[in-house]
C-alpha cells in the first residue's frame, strides 16, 4: 500500500504517521509568560537530538482547527526558557488531562492537580512528581510553516537535570527498569516501559562486525534463521573457525541420526542454531551451523 501524503487529508496524514513514528517519548513542558501565567502541556514530537551541547527539540504545533498558536509557543517566545517533565506510567493520566484547551492563562498544574517545585536555573516552575526534569534555555524557534497543523519547533539546551534517586540503579545511574517511562502512540495508544518489554541488543560498533555479506550463503539463505538471527551472527568480528573442542549432546544426536540425509541434517543444525541465538550463545550458535557445513 502506498499512502501519497500530499492528496490526503491532515486529520489522516497525523493518523498514518503517529501510528507508524512511534512509541514517541513525552516532553512535559512548563513555561511562563511575562505576566508571571505559567503553563504546562505534554507534546510527544519531542525527542534528543544533541548530547554536547545537550539539546532538546519539541514541537507545539499550530493548532489544526483553527490555525492558533498553542499558547506554550506564545510563552517560550516571550521567555525563553522551559522545564521539561518527564512523563512515567504514575503520571500518564493527569498528564492526558492537562492537554486539554484550557483557556490562556489558565493553569494547568492546578487543574491536573500536580505540584509546583522551584527550578534552579530557570523561572518556569518543575512537576514535582516527575522523576526526571530537564531546565532548558530555548535557543531557537523555527517554525515548519503558516498552515494549520504546522510544526514549531522549540530547540532547548539543557542546562541542567534532576533526577528522583527512587529510579537509580547501585550503579548510581538511572536503571531503566526502575523507571516506567510512557511514550505515545497514535490515537489513543499509549506504551509503559517495564521489565516485561525491555530487551538488550549489544551495541555493534566497538569493533566492526563482519556483515551479513561475509556469513557463509548455506547459512546466509537459511529457512530456519531469521534477519535478527543473521543480525547476531554478523556482528562477531571475525569469521569463526570450527573449534574442535566444542561439543554438545544435541549436537552429536543430530550428527548421529540425520548423518545421511545433509537436507535434513542442515534444517536440524540450523533449528538448534536458531535456539542457541534466541538465547544470546552466538559462538555456540556459530559452532554448530560450521559442523554442518564441514560435511
Ligand atoms: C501525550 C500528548 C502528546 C501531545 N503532543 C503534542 C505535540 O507534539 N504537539 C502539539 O502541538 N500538541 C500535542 N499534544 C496536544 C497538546 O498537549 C494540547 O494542544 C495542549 O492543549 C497545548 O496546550 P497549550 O496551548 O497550553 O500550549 C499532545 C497531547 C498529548 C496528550
Amino acid at each position: 500500500m502506498l499512502i501519497n501524503l500530499s492528496t490526503i487529508p491532515v486529520s489522516e496524514k497525523q493518523n498514518w504517521l503517529q501510528h507508524a513514528i512511534a512509541p514517541r517519548p513525552i516532553c512535559f513542558a512548563s513555561t511562563i509568560d511575562t505576566s508571571g501565567n505559567v503553563n504546562l502541556s505534554p507534546f510527544s514530537f519531542f525527542n534528543l537530538f544533541s548530547n554536547n551541547p545537550p539539546v532538546v527539540i519539541f514541537s507545539p504545533a499550530r493548532r489544526g482547527r483553527d490555525n492558533t498558536l498553542k499558547h506554550t509557543l506564545e510563552n517560550v517566545r516571550e521567555i525563553p526558557e522551559c522545564v521539561i517533565n518527564l512523563v512515567d506510567y504514575d503520571m500518564v493520566q493527569q498528564m492526558s488531562l492537562s492537554s486539554c484547551e484550557f483557556a490562556k492563562g489558565v493553569d494547568e498544574f492546578v487543574k491536573s492537580g500536580f505540584t509546583k517545585e522551584k527550578a534552579s536555573l530557570v523561572s518556569p516552575p518543575m512537576v514535582k512528581e516527575a522523576k526526571v526534569k530537564l531546565e532548558c534555555k530555548v535557543i531557537e524557534i523555527k517554525s515548519l510553516g503558516e498552515i494549520a497543523g504546522a510544526g514549531q519547533l522549540v530547540i532547548a539546551e539543557v542546562l541542567c537535570m534532576h533526577v528522583d534517586e527512587s529510579i537509580l540503579g547501585e550503579d548510581g545511574k538511572i536503571d531503566q527498569q526502575k523507571f516506567q517511562l510512557v511514550a505515545r502512540l497514535g490515537g489513543d495508544w499509549y506504551c509503559k516501559i517495564d521489565g516485561r518489554n525491555l530487551f538488550k541488543v549489544e551495541k555493534p560498533n566497538r569493533e566492526i562486525g563482519i556483515g551479513v555479506d561475509a556469513i557463509p550463503e548455506s547459512i546466509r539463505n537459511s529457512k530456519f534463521l531469521s534477519g535478527n538471527h543473521l543480525g547476531m551472527l554478523a556482528n562477531v568480528h571475525s569469521l569463526p573457525i570450527i573449534n574442535p573442542a566444542f561439543t554438545d549432546a544435541r549436537l552429536k544426536n543430530i550428527i548421529q541420526y540425520y548423518g545421511i540425509n545433509p537436507s535434513e541434517m542442515e534444517k536440524e543444525l540450523h533449528l538448534y542454531a536458531a535456539d542457541l541465538l534466541n538465547n544470546g550463545k552466538i559462538s555456540d550458535a556459530w559452532q554448530v551451523l560450521l559442523s554442518g557445513d564441514n560435511f
